[in-house]
């Protein structure tokens, strides 16, 4: 939420902000501005309400001069998205972008105006412009009146600051949100992750909670809260530098639909041995056959993963479960046990929530095991066991490829912890471990269904409310389906257990609610069936994703049926997961949405 940029090098900095925005758009998009620094020394803002197309038409009229830049994309928390309220803000000598909350703004606000200060904005972020202008009033230089500035700052921020008559100086703290610093030839970067800096910085470093640094053209120097000089790891970037198109296709959500098969093909190469067929995941902190729980943590479409991991880890390893989305686990402060483990599920690795439950189940003395993309953000740094995907950067709002993968390693997992508790044989876990390996090319199969999820897309676009069922280890793709389609389509879903429906749903049931069924036929297929003649005969448009003996036996019963390929029922929430998010891309695009940044969303929640 929010994004950040900063910039100091010998080019023009405004057009490399921007472009840098572009890539943080996912994270905020109610807003968008830019400040630099003139010939002269003055600094400079152009400023837009909404999306970056109206901040481009600004620039294009009134372009900005300058080799040093600050660049904000905004989510809005304190103050409407309004021009007014879009950052940078600025105070006197200094500039600044913001992502994050600064929890105290109210008291540093008044004791900032009774000074004789004048606020002009709604928001929380301008009192930091306004606290370090004051300690430059006082005398101090950039660096110290930063600094000053950062020790008072309650709340969770990423900052970066440019000084009026300081060309080629660029600050940046962290506290709470993202920010990492990118080095260039004669230039260098900040940005809040790194898809904002791959295609313009060779290497990275991730700043950690605490730190705040100084760039200059050609050095950057790196702070601890108490003002000591310290080296944090750099990384190479140049790998990123070329995944971050929308290789031709519409949108991001359609070209991370496509990536499904290499997601899950890639995170399972980490994990798997293909040639005995065996899980290969590192080496766990602790013994998998002495742990007596696993907490599972995570938030939206992450927490659905989590649900489908919980069959597995209990059915496969037969071991107890607790399950909750993070901002309900942070404040119910359930009874550990000894040696229990916490499962911790984010694409991200920044979800506020997910880190608050992280840090209150760490001081619980719980054992910390996240599921990651970003192997390197902040969920990663404190884990004691990071098993990581391999999805690559996922950049369209609505998680996609990173949903699936997620379940990849999640399988691997609940099988590893099988093998270790002794309660599945080789033979199950070769059975088990091949059935995951051959989902990518099942995978691929579900695009040739592409104009029967079509068909079933112009059904569901006409509705207002829809239902989607699942039962069993299908359910969370129940959920996963329904809260994809609110998010991008904006038309009302629940989803329910199956089982459930006569318990309060059914009354919903006519002609114009679709039911949408998750049915892979597994053992509990006909259950599954006798709930949707049950809809049916209530006048239900029965809209079903089975398999082929599935199909035959929904004759009569489904209006529109997608075929799946054939797989262990093991696997069949990863595969089904897969045109249960199609269906709301192509729902989306009939209603016209902005399916990459629906309204009023942001990625990577870092506010609670
Ligand atoms: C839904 C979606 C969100 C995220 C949730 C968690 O399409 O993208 O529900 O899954 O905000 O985000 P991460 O996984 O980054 O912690």
């Amino acid at each position: 939420m929010c994004g950040i940029c900063g910039i100091v090098g010998h080019k023009p900095a405004s057009p490399i902000a921007f472009e840098a925005l572009r890539r943080l758009e996912y994270r905020g998009y109610d807003s968008a501005g830019i400040a630099t620094l003139t010939a002269s020394g003055d600094i400079e803002r152009r400023r837009a309400a909404g999306k970056l197309d109206n901040l481009e038409r600004v620039l294009k009229e009134h372009p900005l001069h300058g080799t040093t830049a600050i660049g904000h994309t905004r989510w809005a928390t304190h103050g409407a998205p309004t021009e007014n309220n879009a950052h940078p803000h600025e105070a006197g000598r200094v500039a600044i972008v913001h992502n994050g909350i600064i929890e105290n703004f109210a008291a540093l606000k008044e004791e900032l105006e009774s000074k004789g200060r004048v606020f002009r904005t709604e928001t929380d972020s301008e009192t930091v412009a306004h606290l370090v202008d004051d300690y430059l009033e006082q005398g101090l230089p950039p660096r110290e009146a930063a600094f000053a500035a950062i020790k008072r700052l309650e709340g969770a921020y990423a900052i970066a600051m440019i000084f009026k008559d300081h060309e080629g100086l660029l600050l940046g703290a962290r506290h709470g949100a993202p920010l990492a610093v990118g080095y260039g030839d004669g230039e260098m970067f900040l940005g809040s992750d790194s898809i904002a800096l791959a295609p313009m910085a060779r290497k990275m470093t991730y700043l950690e909670d605490g730190d705040w640094c100084e760039l200059t053209t050609d050095n950057v120097r790196i702070f601890d809260m108490t003002g000591a000089e310290i080296s944090r790891p750099v990384q190479d970037l140049t790998f990123m530098a070329g995944q971050v198109g929308k290789d031709g296709y519409r949108h991001y959500m359609e070209k991370e639909l496509h990536e499904h098969p290499v997601a899950i093909g890639q995170t399972l190469k980490r994990i798997t041995d293909p040639a005995s067929k065996r899980i290969t995941l590192p080496a766990m902190p602790f013994d998998p056959a002495q742990v007596p729980r696993v907490t599972i943590t995570a938030c939206g479409s992450a927490y659905y993963a989590g649900m489908v991991g919980r069959y597995w880890l209990e059915s496969l390893a037969r071991i107890p479960v607790e399950i909750d989305v993070a901002s309900e686990m942070r404040y119910r402060e359930p009874p550990q046990p000894d040696k229990g483990v916490a499962l911790l599920i984010s694409q991200s690795g920044e979800t506020a929530d997910t880190l608050g439950v992280l840090r209150s189940l760490k001081k619980a003395g719980q054992s910390i095991v996240s599921v990651l993309n970003v192997e390197h953000s902040t969920i990663g740094r404190e884990s004691d066991l990071v098993l990581g995907m391999d999805a690559g950067p996922e950049i369209s709002v609505a998680s996609t490829k990173a949903f699936t993968a997620q379940l990849s390693v999640l399988a691997a997992l609940a099988i590893e912890f099988a093998r270790a508790r002794g309660t599945m044989d080789q033979a199950r876990e070769e059975r088990l471990t091949a059935s995951l390996l051959d989902l990518p090319s099942r995978a691929a199969e579900v695009f040739t269904r592409t104009k029967d999820i079509q068909a079933m897309a112009a059904v569901v676009a006409q509705a207002r409310d829809v239902l989607y069922l699942g039962r069993g280890i299908c359910t969370p793709i129940a959920f996963e389906g329904a809260l994809k389609l609110k998010e991008i389509s904006y038309i009302h879903a629940e989803a329910y257990a199956a089982g459930e429906l006569k318990h309060g749903p059914i009354s919903l049931i006519d002609q114009t609610v679709p039911v949408v069924a998750i049915a892979p036929s597994t053992i509990l297929f006909d259950k599954t069936l006798s709930n949707l003649q049950e809809a049916k005969a209530r006048g239900g448009r029965i809209l079903v994703f089975t398999d082929a003996a599935g199909a035959k036996r929904l004759e009569g019963v489904a209006e529109q049926i997608v075929i799946m390929p054939d797989v262990d029922a093991f696997v069949a929430p990863i595969l089904y997961a897969i045109p249960v998010q199609m269906l709301a891309y192509e729902v989306a695009l009939l209603k016209g949405t902005d399916v990459d940044q629906p309204r009023n969303l942001a990625k990577s929640v870092t506010v609670e």
